[in-house]
């Protein structure tokens, strides 16, 4: 056989991975293989393969005899939407996409390559873990790319795609990159299998219950995003690169914006008379923002705290807000750290952050506080504070107590603070404090009940606005809603170049 065609047949024979029968075994269970995803991923004839030839080292439990081109892993680079992009696509149709050796080694080297030449990883994940017939040999692999990931964290952007199984340390390399999308079919993660859980707990749970894409998209918040399909999971990813910039040194990719008409008449009917009633924080997203530019993230996780990205006249923003719609847009346990992870993300990479304020405090309650609101809501607190991107904020109704300052205030550093005419910026809401401050005339009066009605009249008038904070420059401005977008627009092509340095550290201490 002449030299091009031993080339021709070893090309051939990595391209079908486990063989033709394994890769219909995976497309009857509803899955795609390992090149089909990344040729819907990487734009047309972009994709250059490196390491199509690896074979793994493995002698004991007959291996030797088992070599598959490749190892169980597509590795290489090309373009999404033009832009250069890293990528590994586990092939399950491979001793199950599980990681060797030789497996880990290749997905190491295109991290490397992201690292040194500053553009996203992309994982998209199907194993069945470590290859148990490598032994230490597979774990080592697994841990050179968890130092990786560390390492490329904040460099570059990583993203993780599950696409099937993903268990025991297995699942560190997701939990340490930026997003993970699961598909609803076919994905779970677990550090423990039902069984295990079977054998210590006595519960009995499905894989699914256990670890699928909904149980970690709405209840552990491990999943960003529950796509519905693979192709819908690529679509994710896809967008998700719209708004993040190719590395921690650039800016984001912006769209033309040709300047319009920003008044939104619409936003100064939003906030209902009464201001115990609800109403969606989305509605307002999504008309200060770019039309349909509103990338919502950890949807169904703590919703009363929404956090996405959009453009607004077609740069990329990263929007924080208090969601009165879910348990009134207090913050607990699950938005503080669902925010604060959102906010690093921003700030790691350039992105600007639209902060809107409606939050009538802390929950309370001993869930809360044994379950460490302290410490959860400090990291909030410390990702706004340490954030040097752009930050603004709009307070549209309630900033009560130590969540008005949380919710990047002024003075933890956001750059532009507007209040709408309907803010309420006080310790504490009115019939609260006013059953503390005005309690001895309360129980002294002939009427209590009225006595604390006319008190808490009282108390709203002075403090239920957004004047007293106005008055001392907390607020820069109070602004009608409609008025809203154009002060965005402005404010943020004012701190367009902003430059804002960390005091010399090694790293702060974030409290975890
Ligand atoms: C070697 C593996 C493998 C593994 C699967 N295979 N997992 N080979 N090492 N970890 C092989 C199977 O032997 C089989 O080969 C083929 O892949 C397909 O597997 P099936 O079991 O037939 O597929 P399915 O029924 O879909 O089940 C998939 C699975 C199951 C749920 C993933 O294979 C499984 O439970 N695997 C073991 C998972 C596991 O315990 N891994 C170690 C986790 S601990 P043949 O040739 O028969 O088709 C871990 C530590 C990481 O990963 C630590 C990092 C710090």
């Amino acid at each position: 056989m002449d030299k091009i065609s031993l080339l021709e047949q070893k090309q051939k024979e990595a391209l079908l991975g486990g063989g033709e029968d394994r890769i219909k075994s995976q497309h009857q269970k509803g899955k795609l293989s390992a090149r089909e995803r990344i040729n819907l991923l990487m734009d047309e004839g972009s994709f250059q393969e490196l390491g199509m030839l690896v074979k793994h080292r493995s002698r004991d439990f007959g291996l030797d005899k088992q070599q598959f081109l490749g190892d169980g892993v597509v590795t290489g680079f090309g373009t999404i939407n033009g832009r250069l992009a890293y990528v590994f696509s586990q092939d399950f149709t491979v001793f199950g996409g599980s990681l060797s050796e030789a497996h880990a080694e290749k997905i190491v080297k295109i991290m490397d390559l992201a690292m040194k030449n500053g553009a996203p990883v992309i994982g998209l994940n199907d194993s069945g873990g470590a290859r148990i017939q490598e032994g230490v040999v597979s774990l080592a692999g697994y841990a050179d790319i968890f130092y990786r990931n560390t390492r490329a964290s904040g460099v570059v952007p990583q993203i993780s795609a599950i696409l099937g199984p993903c268990a025991g340390g297995a699942v560190y390399s997701p939990a340490i990159t930026d997003f993970n999308i699961m598909v609803e079919k076919n994905s779970y993660m677990f550090v423990t299998g039902p069984n295990v859980v079977k054998t210590v707990t006595h519960e009995d749970v499905t894989a699914t219950e256990l670890g699928g894409a909904l149980t970690h998209s709405s209840k552990s918040g491990v999943a960003h995003f529950a796509a519905k399909n693979e192709l819908d999971a690529i679509n994710h990813i896809k967008r998700l690169l719209s708004y993040i910039p190719q590395n921690c040194e650039e800016l984001p990719p912006a769209n033309v914006y040709k300047a319009a008409d920003e008044c939104r008449p619409l936003l100064d009917n939003i906030i209902p008379d009464n201001s115990n009633q609800p109403y969606d924080i989305k509605e307002v997203i999504c008309s200060v923002v770019d039309k349909e530019s509103f990338m919502e993230v950890h949807k169904n996780y703590a919703e009363n705290i929404v956090v996405g990205f959009a453009k607004l006249a077609g740069k990329s923003i990263g929007i924080v807000a208090n969601q009165p719609m879910h348990l009134a847009g207090v913050l607990d346990n699950h938005s503080s750290i669902k925010g604060a992870r959102f906010v690093r993300f921003c700030d790691s990479f350039n992105i600007p952050l639209f902060v809107l304020v409606d939050v009538p405090g802390f929950l309370p309650g001993t869930d809360q506080e044994w379950n460490g609101i302290i410490m959860n809501g400090a990291k909030l607190l410390y990702a706004f504070s340490e954030a040097t991107v752009p930050r603004i904020t709009v307070i549209t109704r309630k900033a009560y107590g130590g969540a008005y300052d949380v919710m990047n205030s002024k003075h933890i550093g956001a750059d532009l603070n507007f209040a709408w005419p309907t803010a309420e910026i006080a310790v504490m809401g009115a019939k609260g404090a006013s059953e503390i401050i005005f309690k001895k005339e309360i129980t002294e009066a002939e009427n209590p009940a009225q006595k604390h009605k006319e008190k808490e009249e009282e108390y709203n008038e002075l403090f239920a606005n957004p004047y007293n904070a106005a008055a001392r420059g907390y607020i820069d401005e109070v602004i009608k809603p409609r008025q809203t977008r154009d002060r965005l627009i402005r404010g943020f092509k004012m701190l367009e170049h902003k430059v804002d340095n960390l005091p010399k550290k090694k790293h702060g201490n974030i409290p975890l």
